[in-house]
């Protein structure tokens, strides 16, 4: 199938992080122990069994990632391979069917090349953000896996997270509420995880924080998580980042690593105590959406004390890293870990 050749009209520069409809999104089903074929299809609703496992027992994982147009023309995939992997440990800590590698391939690849129209062009700071999902579709009342899936690639043009360009956020430690337990589904991207640490994320936005940094769940010592990030942070010439059972292995963070290694940095990772936050140049939240979100100041309400890095603008090492990673993304720097993917 062909994408549609239709016309279609987009403001790229104000484009928000949000869904917007676009031609097709792909569907498979896994049944009787197998995967079906790959479908296209220019529906964006599903029709459930009301019993379905993903509504009760919450049997669903979902994956993002994001292509980008290159100056060049080129419509570059990002670190893919590893988005495939993260679903296939996902898939097996909630006991659901892995997605072969190549399945997971093709569907992202597909629904990219059919909605081409919608990736924003270079230089708008906009890309395409691609979100595969997989839930349980068989009916059960008994909470136990279900035998039915089905695995959807949609994919939406989303702007740049920040919108007057690279700029810095304040964070809030949250002590009231815990996102994944140490030995549960943190390390899993199963939607029941953003359902648990909602109530925190809405709290700090209430107080004016960007979002909640979660601490470890047993000992409330150590940073975990930045909402849906990532954390780090410089330290002289060492990039540090949370060693942790809960927290979901960002491919930005394992990306920066790189980066920094590759500028003749160290790079650590290992529990971070919330107290050695004061001994830190410049701290950051990364991931998919902004790459990087560099933190001037975080607030813990239990000691009512404030940590601030630098002057409120970005500091110089995080500044590096992000150019260095969009421009990877972007074909402008080389790619010398062979990260990207070229989609024709
Ligand atoms: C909980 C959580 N942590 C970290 C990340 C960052 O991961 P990545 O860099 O792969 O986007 C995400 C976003 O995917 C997330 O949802």
């Amino acid at each position: 199938m062909h994408g549609k050749s239709k016309k279609i009209i987009m403001d790229w520069k104000h484009l928000p992080f949000g869904y917007h409809k676009t031609h097709y999104n792909l569907r498979c089903l896994y049944k009787n122990g197998t995967w079906g074929p790959l479908e296209a299809t220019e529906s964006e609703e599903i029709t459930l069994h009301m019993a379905a496992t993903t509504l009760h027992y919450g049997q669903e994982i979902f994956e993002g990632l994001k292509a980008f147009m290159g100056q060049d023309n080129k419509i570059r995939l990002f670190r893919w391979q590893e988005n495939a992997r993260r679903m296939q440990h996902s898939a097996r800590g909630i006991l659901m069917p892995e997605i072969p590698e190549e399945l997971f391939f093709e569907a992202v690849s597909r629904a990219v090349l059919l909605n081409r129209e919608f990736v924003p062009p270079y230089g708008t700071g906009a890309a395409l953000y691609i979100r595969p999902l997989m839930i349980g579709i068989g009916a059960e009342v008994g909470v136990k896996p279900s035998e039915e899936y089905l695995f959807l690639v949609f994919v939406t043009p989303v702007g740049p997270y920040f919108k007057g360009g690279f700029k810095s956020v304040n964070m809030m430690i949250c002590r009231e509420f815990d996102r994944a337990a140490p030995l549960g589904t943190g390390t899993f991207k199963t939607g029941g995880n953003y359902a648990g640490g909602m109530r925190a994320v809405t709290k700090a936005h209430e107080m004016g924080y960007a979002n909640a940094i979660f601490l470890d769940a047993k000992e409330k010592k150590y940073i975990d998580e930045c909402g849906p990030a990532n954390f780090f942070a410089i330290k002289g010439n060492t990039y540090v980042t949370p060693k942790s059972t809960s927290i979901l292995g960002s491919i930005t963070n394992m990306s920066l690593i790189q980066i920094a290694q590759d500028l003749g940095m160290q790079a650590e990772r290992r529990p971070i105590a919330i107290e050695e936050l004061s001994t830190f140049d410049e701290t950051g939240a990364c991931g998919t959406a902004a790459v990087i979100s560099p933190i001037h100041k975080i607030f813990d309400p239990e000691t009512e004390k404030t940590y601030v890095f630098g002057n409120g603008e970005p500091g110089p090492v995080s500044e590096k890293l992000y150019k260095t990673l969009t421009g990877i993304q972007l074909g402008d720097e080389p790619d010398v870990h062979g990260w990207t993917t070229v989609l024709e």
